[in-house]
């Protein structure tokens, strides 16, 4: 099988283009910026259309949440426009899209974790972006499947596994939000369950995040418990009492019931403390 990977250095590019390198039966073209950039429609028609795949995983994307908020054109383009331009070239040569999104797209305001058929209401410029690069997906691509993920980390790129290590190892102590609640999820399963339904080619929306809610505060003490640190070393502290206030709001609820995974029969991803130990313990030994 042909498999075109978009932002395939990125973090969850990079655990992507092994998962789909594995197998050692597939033909991947894995792309990043400079060789596809999703927002110039003449290059994404040309690359897509010479290499002709079977499926594309459109894992790229502007991901710097505040910064879209100081460069919505940008975010716009990328991430709606672009999507659009991944979906027309799919369309042309009949491949299979999978596109991952984001928790962003919903505001957080329920108690309940939300169902992929909860109305999403994003509150950040990059959240509505990534929304209307949804549409663009499932609208312009028939059969196409969405993938919404939460609270990424891996062993590549920066993430939250990272800043706690590093925070831990330059000062005494630590302070991290207590009333945003989400799903730490780890690439390497991430992208094991991205192969799965895109081998399978089911469609529509799926929400995939390893198990288990916890904090930001929750998630720093449980960093710091698998590096063998002191876990009391976080203190807790209110999103209101982050100075200055980060441009984007984030949901305060982050939590994605798996619901279309679950009521297909098709097994979730484990508990975040899993990946969690095995990433830490690839970090720093
Ligand atoms: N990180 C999270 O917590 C999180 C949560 C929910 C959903 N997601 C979604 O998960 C997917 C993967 O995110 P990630 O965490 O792996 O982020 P990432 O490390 O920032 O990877 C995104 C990749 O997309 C590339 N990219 C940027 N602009 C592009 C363009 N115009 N054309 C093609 N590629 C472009 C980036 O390349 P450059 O670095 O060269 O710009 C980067 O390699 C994204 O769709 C993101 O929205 C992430």
């Amino acid at each position: 099988m042909k498999i075109l990977l978009t932002g395939a250095n990125g973090q969850l590019g990079t655990d992507l283009q092994s998962v789909f390198a594995d197998p050692g039966h597939h033909d991947v073209l894995a792309a990043g910026r400079s060789r596809l950039d999703v927002a110039e429609r003449e290059q994404v028609l040309a690359v897509v259309g010479t290499f002709a795949p079977d499926l594309i995983i459109h894992a790229g994307a502007w991901t710097a949440v505040d910064a879209c908020e100081s460069d919505p054109d940008r975010a716009w383009k990328v991430n709606a426009l672009g999507s659009r331009h991944v979906a027309e070239a799919a369309r042309a040569v009949e491949a299979h899209l999978l596109a991952v999104s984001t928790d962003y797209v919903f505001d957080g305001a329920s108690t309940e974790p939300y169902r992929e058929w909860d109305a999403p209401n994003p509150q950040s410029v990059y959240g509505r972006s990534k929304l209307a690069g949804e549409l663009e997906v499932l609208e312009g691509c028939p059969g196409a499947s969405v993938v919404r993920t939460a609270w990424v980390c891996g062993a590549h790129g920066s993430n939250m596994v990272k800043t706690v290590l590093r925070l831990a190892a330059e000062h005494d102590r630590l302070r991290f939000v207590d009333d945003q609640r989400g799903c730490p999820t780890f690439t390497e399963d991430l992208a094991s369950m991205i192969y799965r339904l895109a081998v399978a080619r089911l469609p529509g929306r799926f929400h995939v995040t390893n198990q288990g809610p916890t904090t930001w505060f929750g998630f720093a003490q449980d960093v710091l418990r698998a590096a063998g640190r002191d876990p009391g070393m976080v203190d807790p502290i209110a999103t209101d009492d982050l100075k200055p206030p980060r441009p984007a709001p984030r949901p305060a609820n982050s939590v994605l019931d798996n619901a279309a995974l679950r009521l297909s029969g098709i097994p979730l991803l484990a508990d975040y403390h899993e990946p969690l130990e095995r990433t830490v313990r690839a970090l720093v030994g």
